[in-house]
């Protein structure tokens, strides 16, 4: 070719490129990869709604668009060369009820570009037109309008992108970097853990003194009763708990870099349980693989991870360590009892006292499941009509916790016999299980029914699941706490409202039951979590993979301020006081006067908030401490100001400087 017609082609090709750049494109939302949308209940749906069904908004069909549920973020990477977005939105019209009612937001680059203000069912679509020249980041957002999301079908009906240049790209949330807020614990002896204990007079007594710092450790008790013995280099406490009475003990640790000291209050009496539960269950990470290596494994990974440092105790069992009428894997197939009644465990827990033996031995304690039904929720022998030998059998084994399902049981309840019928299998059993020669926690999980919160503490529960199963989809963690502080007057010593597990770190899937992966909150969103659960005297109870344990999530599960938070002998659940559209607080009273404050924001950008003390029903000058960076924040005349992270917190401990404190 010769150098003219090569520079002649050149510029051809060089012009219909240019031109090609220029092009106008246009994309219909749907087209993209809806996978990456996150929303509160469903998935969200190409061409239909959030249900299947075609799209319809007030009447008008619309073949095209995207039908997702509140609260719902789709993220979209422009490259500044888009033009415009547009769309129909509204309520879907196949939901059902007029409790539906949405905001439809776009955001452009952290900006709110347009909003549709509240939509209910029946209302006509909106037309939204957005101008996106220059923008790179667009969030399409439904809100739930403050009301929760219930019912609340969202479309996005023929919605389209215009631009030039590259193609626009559904994008998964953008997420803040997993930043370690706290420092890690001193060399220097710090003592950690509950601050009052309750037992029962002559029963078998266990307590691991939670300790951070340096190893080999010495540990001294003042004033232990003498019924009871400490191991003074593991530091654990045992025996046979003390006559009925209240024991005031002061425990004190120290190796080479200095000591430390920390009083328990031991009630010895009919109540136990008297600060939220604390430890791992197996659920959220193993579903229906636990063998007995795996709940040895999670044990010893407690003491050797320092959750035990701080207060994690418990090693609970879900389902599926009986045996089933069929299952995948042949070693949990097997009768249900032997010829005198007793349950059996199936073949992957061939001794359970040995297993109870092996966590009793690391001072750790020991929890079990079963089922008031025939059969468990993955189908495993239930306890129905067998329930004191059950009882018998756990105690037998040496069981400290036992978790109480319902699954089946509608089988065999009574029909239409209102709150007496819910209550009749946990009365049953939590009156057995007092009555056994062990104190054992009794935990309720039959999610919220018959408003369980009033009853359960006289069923003899020590906590009670309020809702069903906690997911991830997008705001449930918010959702569900919302939720479960309305149930906050029940909260109390011995009796605690349950909101389901920490789900956190490395997390099965649920919905397949498979091998555990990271789990889809941002790190943000898992300081909420801990800080939601501390504020509302939640159990602890930790539900990820115990063998794949890293620095965040040990971070996020272990910080001995926000634990003190949720142990507090008040046992209070914390206060919600709306701020603003997104935010909240979560005010919680502590036993020695100061006053935990959770500042919390559900939005999708980092928030300024300026929130006066008296909007919390407080009263300056307080002291403040900022608790996941353990670092005092000085006295602070009227209130706070603060920049709260995107679904993030900022966790808080005031109190009244010393000059002001009464006596
Ligand atoms: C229910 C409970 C879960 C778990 C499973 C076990 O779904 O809510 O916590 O125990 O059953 O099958």
């Amino acid at each position: 070719m010769s150098a003219s017609r090569f520079v002649a082609l050149t510029l051809v090709l060089w012009g219909a490129a240019l031109r090609a750049q220029d092009a106008i494109g246009e994309i219909r939302l749907a087209s993209l990869d809806l996978s990456v949308v996150r929303q509160g209940w469903g998935v969200a749906r190409a061409d239909r709604s959030v249900t299947g069904q075609p799209l319809g908004i007030a009447g008008q069909r619309f073949e095209h668009g995207v039908g997702t549920h509140a609260r719902s973020q789709l993220w979209l990477e422009l490259d500044g060369r888009a033009l415009a977005f547009t769309a129909m939105v509204g309520v879907d019209d196949g939901t059902t009820s007029e409790r539906a009612s949405v905001v439809f937001a776009v955001w452009g680059d952290g900006k709110k570009l347009w909003e549709s203000g509240v939509m209910r069912r029946g209302q006509p679509a909106k037309a939204v037109e957005v101008d996106l020249r220059a923008m790179t980041r667009l969030l399409l957002q439904v809100g739930d309008a403050g009301d929760g999301i219930d019912f609340d079908h969202a479309d996005w009906a023929e919605a389209r992108l215009r631009f030039t240049g590259a193609t626009p790209r559904a994008i998964a949330p953008p997420q803040e970097a997993a930043v370690i807020l706290t420092p890690p614990p001193p060399s220097a002896p710090r003592i950690h853990g509950p601050k009052v204990l309750g037992c029962r007079p002559g029963n078998p007594f266990l307590h691991r003194i939670p300790a951070t710092g340096e190893r080999p450790m010495r540990f001294v008790a003042e004033g232990l009763p003498d019924t009871l013995r400490l191991d003074a280099s593991t530091g654990i406490v045992s025996g046979t708990a003390p006559p009925r009475g209240t024991h005031r003990v002061v425990f004190v640790a120290g190796n080479d870099h200095g000591e430390d000291r920390r009083a328990l209050r031991i009630e010895s009496g009919d109540a136990i349980c008297l600060t939220p539960p604390m430890g791992w269950n197996h659920w959220y990470a193993h579903y229906d693989r636990i063998t007995d290596e795996m709940v040895r494994q999670a044990a010893d990974a407690m003491v050797r991870s320092g959750m035990a440092d701080v207060g994690y105790q418990y090693v609970n069992i879900d389902d599926c360590w009986m045996n089933a009428a069929s299952h995948r894997d042949p070693q949990r197939v097997g009768p249900a009892r032997d010829e005198r009644g007793a349950i059996l465990p199936n073949a992957r827990f061939p001794d359970m006292s040995a297993l109870t033996a092996h966590i009793h031995s690391l001072g750790l304690k020991a929890g079990i499941y079963t089922s008031p039904g025939p059969r468990t929720c993955a189908g495993f022998t239930g306890s129905h009509g067998h329930e004191a030998e059950d009882a018998r059998s756990f105690a037998a084994w040496g069981f400290d916790f036992v978790k109480y399902d319902w699954c089946s049981y509608g089988e065999v309840a009574l029909r239409d016999g209102g709150t007496a019928a819910l209550q009749a299998p946990y009365r049953l059993m939590g009156g057995i299980l007092r009555e056994l020669p062990r104190d054992v926690v009794f935990n309720l999980c039959q999610y919220g029914m018959g408003e369980v919160w009033e009853w359960g503490a006289d069923v003899h529960g020590h906590c009670w699941r309020t809702a069903g199963d906690l997911g991830f989809e997008l705001d449930r963690v918010f959702e569900v706490a919302l939720a479960n502080v309305e149930h906050r007057q029940w909260s109390k010593p011995g009796a605690f409202n349950d909101p389901d597990y920490l789900q956190i770190g490395m997390i099965g899937d649920a919905r397949s039951g498979g091998e555990p992966r990271p789990c889809p909150l941002s790190p943000n969103e898992q300081y909420s979590f801990m800080s939601l659960w501390c504020l509302m005297a939640a159990p602890l109870i930790y539900s990820g993979d115990m063998r794949q344990l890293d620095p965040f999530t040990l971070n996020v599960l272990c910080n001995p301020e926000l634990i003190d938070v949720d142990q507090d002998p008040l046992g209070q659940c914390a206060r919600h006081v709306p701020l603003g559209d997104e935010s909240f607080a979560l005010v919680k009273d502590l036993e020695d006067g100061n006053v935990a404050v959770g500042l919390f924001q559900r939005g999708e950008f980092d928030v300024p908030l300026s929130v006066a003390w008296t909007t919390l029903g407080l009263e300056g000058p307080l002291q403040v401490r900022d608790l996941w960076r353990q670092q005092a924040l000085g006295t602070l005349a009227s209130g706070i100001e603060t920049v709260v992270g995107r679904r993030g917190v900022v966790m808080l401990r005031v109190r009244k400087p010393a000059a002001d404190r009464h006596p």
